[in-house]
Order: structure tokens, then sequence, then C-alpha cells
């Protein structure tokens, strides 16, 4: 069975002491509406029958039966025939959590944390200041001129001095992606990317009329190999840029999804250097660039982040913070970000750092994609980077216990697939024993899991059969139900079991 089940004991104990002067159904109605509300009982967790919460509390029967009618009354809890009755939160969700196309589903496809616990206060405090900009049409393309400065502050607090005209707020690290290569790309322009690299972007690149070349980045965490490898084939991109002088490249130089891969110093300033001659300009995406698992507590400004690639500070390799300005003559780089992955998805904000000439090709190109990022979520993101370094020792504990617990679980589980180094990321690039990434995706279907296959990461759709992404972000519940899932999965592969082909759901891959 798929879905988190609460025990009788356990839920026990999370009612403390529920009875109180009133009669006793609504006591009980009132402290487990409570611990759903507040998110002890997880929504789509299944809760004990009522005869076992009955027995588990020393309580009768009726009791427990008036309690759980009051909840589904009010939304709290629904039951379906022959799959119990789980916890719900009343009210509009996205879509029912684990449940895709009327099934429930453990989804591996989506390697992001949920909301950060700092967001609803950022939200309630945007609500407060939405007034102010109600006279106003909404429709801001641009960016709030506040969210914006404070986007700079911190790239040039990174050592890569920013004005805010060099700011773009966008819909999201994937807007951003898609908005300049529209704008920068040509049909037929060749473009560069790492291989594997972030599957919506290369589906971006195509769409803008981009032929595709890559480079190769396997999973290292240099501190683990002396520091003297950090998996770019340099000389190999080296080699492409010069004879291929690509119009961009894509890249994430800090924490790579899916390897996890951190360029070091070194590498950094050969590509730089590289990208100078053949003209090429360097699309940075940080998006999941903050995820380190080892980050420890930040300085004020939350810097645990590097120097942004192409600040004097990277190219000097000083580690110095105090940058001057871009070098003339060097490389033309653009920075991406995003909130999606440190405070929430759900915000839907992005940016892109660049000159201010292409800012402002940029925003002559926007308006036929989208007409602007909303204004509540913008004021929230405000807030929300004023608490950086909160949120990234929340991101790093929770990656932590997600990387251990996936390692000790497929050590279990599976013994003979072979986990990189989790420096940090979203996710583990693990390579498997044999090649059978496709056919695994398919099996562990069957079992209730959604993997995508490792072919999904690449250009090239036959490559990375041996490799598959595991996220580390789903937390450790969910893990302890998908490995085993995916092990039976793959132990049906080895027997020859021909997996029941189905459409795949759920196409957002992040
Ligand atoms: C590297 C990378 N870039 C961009 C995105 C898209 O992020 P956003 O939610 O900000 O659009 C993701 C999402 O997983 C990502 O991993």
């Amino acid at each position: 069975m798929l879905d988190p089940r609460l025990s009788p004991a356990t839920l026990a104990k999370s009612l403390g002491t529920w009875r109180d002067d009133g009669p006793l159904h609504q006591g009980l109605t009132a402290r487990l509406r409570l611990l759903i509300m507040d998110g002890r009982i997880p929504t789509d967790t299944v809760v004990p029958s009522e005869r076992a919460l009955a027995e588990a509390i020393g309580a009768s029967r009726t009791t427990v039966s008036a309690a759980y009618d009051a909840l589904r009354e009010s939304g709290h809890l629904a039951s379906r025939r022959g799959s119990g009755t789980r916890a719900q939160l009343p009210g509009p969700t996205l879509s029912a959590p684990g449940v895709l196309g009327g099934e429930h589903l453990i989804d591996l496809n989506q390697a992001s944390l949920p909301a950060s616990a700092l967001v609803p206060a950022a939200l309630r405090a945007a609500a407060d200041e939405l007034p102010q900009f109600l006279g106003g049409t909404g429709y801001d393309t641009r960016g709030l001129p506040h969210l914006r400065q404070a986007l700079a502050d911190h790239y040039t607090a990174r050592g890569l001095p920013t004005g805010s005209e060099q700011i773009l707020v966008t819909l999201g690290a994937q807007h951003a992606i898609h908005l300049v290569a529209q704008t920068l790309l040509r049909r037929g322009d060749r473009a560069l990317v790492e291989s594997p690299t972030y599957p919506h972007a290369m589906e971006s690149l195509r769409l803008a009329g981009a032929r595709l070349l890559t480079t190769p980045v396997r999973p290292v965490a240099p501190e683990t190999h002396g520091g003297d490898a950090d998996g770019w084939d340099i000389g190999g991109l080296e080699d492409v840029l010069r004879s291929a002088r690509p119009r961009l490249a894509y890249l994430m130089p800090e924490l790579h999804n899916p390897t996890g891969s951190t360029m070091l110093p070194a590498t950094r300033r050969r590509l730089l250097a590289a990208a100078a001659q053949s003209g090429t300009t360097l699309i940075v995406d940080e998006t999941t660039a903050p995820l380190r698992i080892t980050a420890s507590v930040p300085d004020d400004a939350g810097l645990s982040l590097g120097a942004p690639l192409g600040s004097a500070a990277a190219w000097d390799g000083d580690g110095g913070r105090a940058g001057t300005h871009d070098r003339p003559g060097a490389a033309s780089v653009v920075h991406l970000g995003s909130a999606s992955k440190i405070f929430w998805g759900g915000l839907r904000v992005g940016w892109i750092r660049a000159e201010s000439h292409l800012i402002e090709a940029l925003l002559r190109a926007r308006p036929m994609l989208d007409l602007g990022t909303p204004v509540v979520e913008q004021l929230a993101t405000a807030h929300l980077l004023g608490h950086y370094p909160q949120a990234i020792l929340e991101r790093s504990g929770q990656l932590r216990h997600g990387a251990e617990t996936l390692s000790r679980l497929c050590a279990e589980h599976l013994p003979e697939w072979s986990l990189p180094p989790l420096p940090g990321g979203l996710a583990a690039w693990v390579t498997l024993p044999r090649p059978a990434s496709s056919a695994l995706s398919l099996s562990a279907r069957d079992h209730g899991v959604l993997l995508p296959a490792g072919a999904r990461f690449g250009p090239d759709g036959s490559a990375f059969e041996r490799r598959v992404r595991l996220p580390i972000t789903v937390g450790p519940d969910t893990l302890e139900l998908a490995i085993p899932a995916l092990a039976e999965a793959w132990g049906a592969l080895a027997k020859g079991a021909p997996p029941r082909r189905r459409p795949a759901l759920n196409p957002s891959l992040v």
C-alpha cells in the first residue's frame, strides 16, 4: 500500500490530552481537526479505523465515529471504499497530493521541496502591503523596484556588482530560460548544453530553433576527489566552444541538476576565457545553487553561495567578494535565479540578471509570452529574501535528511545500485548495474511509482540507460515507500516480467 498510514498508537500519542469539559466527540473532533490543519497529520495520510482508534484512546466507537463524521462533514476527512479514510484540507487544492489521473502514485518526477516554513508569514506580510499597489493596473513585466533592488544587492554582495536595472523578475526560472532563448536565438543557431541537463531547458532551446551541442558532466563532489576534478570535461568544452562557436551555452556550474557537481574555480576561468573568445553567451542557471547539504550558518547576507560565474572574484579565482565590473572583453554571462527551490515552487517567481541592454531586449520580447509576474508573490519573495540565511539552513537540514534516508534505503533494498556523493542539489544521479532505465521507468509505473527514465535528462534519447535520477526532496516518508517499491520493480524486470505499458502521467519534470 502506497499511502502513508498512521498507526493507532502514533495518533493516540499525537492527540495528547484531547478530553475537555464538553461532549467527548466534540473534543476529539476539535483535536483531530487541529492536527490536520497544522500538518501533524499530513494530507492524504490514512487514519486508523474507528474501532482501532477507539481502542487506542480508550473511548467508545460511537465517540470516534461521531468525530470522523463531523470531520468528513467539514472536509477534513474523506473516505473511499477500499482505501480507508484519509486526511485532507477543505477548500481548493492544486491537486490531491500523490493522486495523479485518479491513481495514488508516488511521484519522483518532481524534485522540489514543499514550502519553506517562512512562506506563510511572508504571504501574510505581502497581503498587508498589497493595498498600496491596488491603485495600479497590476501588470508588471519588469518586477517591483524593491524586489529588483534586493536581488541586485544579493549579486553585489556575492561579488558581482549589480544595479536594479540589470534585473528582470520572471515567472520562475523556466520562464526565464524560455524568454532568454526566444530573445537570443535565431532558427538554426547552435546552443551548448550539459549532458545530462535540466530537460525543460533543452525543450525551450529547441523550441527557439536551436541545434543542440553537448558537453558531458559526471557526478563528482570535489572534496571527495582531492579537489582536482569537478565532473566537467573542460578540455572538450573548450574545443566545442572554439570549433562550433555556439550562440549560447546553458550551464549549471553550482550543484548541477541532476548530477550535483560544482565547477571548480580553474574550470570556471577556462570556461569564461573560451566563451569570451568564441562570442558565446553563458546562461548560468543557479536555481539549485543554494541547496548545499553541508551549509553551515551563513553570514548575515546568507552568502553560503559562492561568487557567481563571471564576477571578478570568479574570474580571478581569489575567492574574494570585492569585484569591480565585468571585465572588458570578458564573456557575456546571464544569470538565472529562482525562488522555487529555496522558498517554494508555488510562488512562481524567478529572475534574470544581465547587462541592462539585454534586460531591455527581454522586456520588449516578453509581452507576447506573458504580461508580468503577480504582485503578491513578488512582495512575498522580497520578504523571504530578508530571511535567506534561515531558508538555507532549513533546506540544508531537509536535504541532508533526504540524502541520508535515500542512501540507507538504497543500501538496504538496492545494494547493486551505485549512489554518487550527495553534496546537495535536488537529487542523486544513480548508476544502475545494467542499461535498463527506460524499462525500469515502465516497471516502476506498474509498482505505483512515477520515475523518469535517465534518457529524459540527455539531449540524445538513447543515452543514460544506466542512470536514474532519485530525488532527495520528496521526504523520508515517501522514500520509505518509494525505494522498496522500486526494488520490486527492478526485481520484476530481472525476472523478465513485461511492463504493462501505460501512458506517462505528469509530464512536468522539475
Ligand atoms: C535547473 C533548473 N532550472 C529551472 C527550473 C525551473 O524552476 P522554476 O520553478 O523557477 O521555473 C528547475 C526546476 O526544477 C531546475 O531544476
